[in-house]
């Protein structure tokens, strides 16, 4: 790992004491968002280990974000499955929030797998999954800002045009038609929350090239990409953003409808696993 400003101190400390603890160096990151935890629950573990024994990670407040890290393996690929993560609206800054995924990176991390519940743009149903395409970054805040990977000006200015590897893309498209699931590919808007949106803000969302909207994940992306890593992301559609805050919107209902897809997103992810080692 390079020695500089951005790699001493928190991310140091938390590889350093993850190397001392895990049997096998992960390749491949799975962040798993609301409600679809069962995935890490299911694979079998070589180890399992709370957030709160990793010095400088941040603790899980949101229900439905257990807060472990999970490493486990797939066809001969060290996995390490972020089992919930945090977000800025619980007031954690975007490095605190981004920590976890560049500790990864620090662990020799080169695919990141990232997996989130968002609320439909478009005319698609909750229990609807979406290929991240592209992103709005719509938080008022980027996780870049601060020390750089490298130190001085370089990994400063980091390309977010292809920030989606088509690649995988393909890859992920494939494994959807091969298995039977249905799925798109959109643009994801993401906001700080934790407000849902207003109708004219999903309105709004949708007129600037949205087809779903989070409250998480894009800054994990960034900060993946400034590390080099190549990234896939899944949005589950649980909810139609904008819709009337009664029946529709609410975190129960949120972790609901993800939990009840996971067992579907955990083929899908079985796929996408099985290919790249392929
Ligand atoms: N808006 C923002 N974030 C979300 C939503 C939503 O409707 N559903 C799940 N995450």
């Amino acid at each position: 790992m390079v020695q500089d400003e951005f790699w001493q101190g928190p991310l140091e400390a938390a590889v350093q004491a993850l190397r001392s603890r895990l049997p096998g160096r992960p390749s491949v990151g799975i962040v798993l968002g609301s409600g679809l935890g069962a995935y890490a629950d299911r694979a079998k573990a070589s180890a399992t280990i709370p957030y709160r024994e990793i010095p400088g990670f941040p603790h899980c407040s949101v229900e439905g974000h257990a807060g472990r890290l999970v490493l486990t393996e797939r066809a001969g690929v060290c996995i390490a499955i972020l089992q919930g993560r945090v977000h800025r609206y619980e007031g954690y800054t975007l490095e605190m929030v981004t920590r976890p995924v560049r500790v990864l990176a620090g662990l020799g991390v080169t695919t990141l797998i990232v997996t989130c519940a968002a609320g439909a743009l478009d005319e698609a149903q909750p229990g609807a999954c979406m290929l991240i395409e592209d992103h709005l970054n719509l938080m008022g805040d980027n996780p870049l800002i601060g020390p750089a990977p490298g130190g001085g000006w370089f990994g400063r200015f980091v390309e977010m045009a292809e920030a989606y590897d088509p690649v995988l893309l393909a890859l992920a498209e494939q494994v959807a038609r091969t298995a039977g699931i249905p799925m798109t590919r959109g643009v994801l808007a993401a906001v700080a929350g934790p407000t849902y949106e207003t109708r004219a803000e999903a309105a709004m969302l949708g007129r600037l090239g949205a087809q779903a909207v989070s409250m998480s994940t894009v800054p994990e992306v960034m900060a993946a990409r400034a590390l080099g890593l190549r990234v896939l992301g899944l949005a589950l559609i649980t909810n139609r953003s904008g819709a009337p805050l009664d029946r529709q919107i609410g975190h129960r209902q949120v972790l609901a409808m993800a939990a009840s897809r996971a067992e579907t997103v955990g083929v899908w992810l079985d796929g996408v696993l099985d290919g790249l080692s392929a």
